[in-house]
């Protein structure tokens, strides 16, 4: 197997405006806030790990005004090329979220990347980044709580690459990013009950070796909300059987805790952003591009 050669490169969001303000996910209780200092805390200690592993993070600050800015997974889709740098701004499904978008736009072009859309301000489809990643070549999105479907061809033709859609069905694992993560180039770990049954079939079959998660694994632990930096997962906890194949396969499991985060219904991955996931590299150009669902 060959590590992933993304994930060495970070964007995140300090939070300096964290709260529970509103529930768009079944984990959030404006009833049960965050305690703001533990939760600057616990953010400090994962930045201070990903560095620690070599990977470079930048740091965005948060607006006073959009308390779910903290889960940078969900800015935008970065792909920097040869030619240049992209990024495919998210749509957010909810309003109380859209403001994000704008923030994140000026930090990206800021720094020489060239921003797009598939859909912006309530108008076209919704695409949210957490619903994205680059696996065996293709661009694998996941839709239905957040990302639309229709976004999936813009996305394609846009990008030149092949998308693999999947529907997510569970209302608590409404981000791929909390029930798939590519761990190298044949694993992953992948919680099929997120998805409808011919998408966890699609997604079984573009994993050469799945490492299977419970329903209940996913939803307790977020383990699937990990961050791969070459063969050292960095999570917020870890069920015993998924430890010992982790470490069977050779990857060091590193845990740390942000259970704050959980309260707004993200964990580590929600809390980065990958911008080293390249276009020839990680995935594989497709003129025009294609999109392929589950038949
Ligand atoms: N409260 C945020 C929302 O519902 C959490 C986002 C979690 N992020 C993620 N990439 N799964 O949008």
């Amino acid at each position: 197997m060959t590590e992933l050669e993304w994930g060495r490169h970070y964007v995140a969001v300090e939070p300096t405006a964290f709260r529970v303000e509103y529930a768009i996910n079944p984990f959030m209780d404006p009833d049960d806030q965050p305690d703001a200092a533990l939760a600057h805390a616990q953010w400090t200690e994962m930045v201070r790990v990903l560095r620690g592993l070599g990977a470079r993070v930048d740091v965005v600050g948060q607006r006073e005004d959009a308390p779910d800015m903290v889960y940078a997974m969900n800015l935008g889709l970065a792909l920097p090329g040869p030619a240049d740098d992209r990024v495919v701004m998210s749509h957010m499904r909810y309003p109380q979220r859209r403001m994000e978008t704008g923030s994140a736009e000026a930090w990206f072009a800021g720094r020489g990347w060239t921003t797009s859309y598939v859909g912006r301000d309530g108008v076209g489809p919704h695409l949210e980044a957490g619903d994205a990643f680059a696996f065996g070549g293709d661009l694998v999105v996941g839709h239905g709580p957040r990302t639309e479907e229709l976004a999936l061809k813009t996305l394609a033709t846009d990008l030149d690459v092949r998308v693999r859609g999947l529907r997510i069905t569970h209302p608590a694992m409404y981000h791929l990013d909390l029930a798939f993560c590519p761990l190298d180039d044949r694993r992953a770990l992948v919680c099929p009950a997120a998805l409808d049954d011919a998408s966890a079939a699609a997604l079984l079959d573009l994993v050469p070796e799945p490492l299977v998660l419970s329903e209940e694994e996913a939803l307790t632990t977020f383990c699937a909300n990990s961050v791969v930096v070459g063969r050292t997962v960095v999570m917020p906890a870890c069920p015993p059987r998924v430890r010992a194949r982790l470490e069977e396969w050779g990857f060091e499991v590193v845990l740390v805790e942000v259970g704050e985060f959980h309260k707004g219904g993200g964990s580590i991955r929600c809390l980065t952003n990958p911008l080293d996931v390249r276009i020839g590299r990680d995935l594989t150009p497709v003129a025009g591009g294609e999109v392929v669902l589950p038949g």
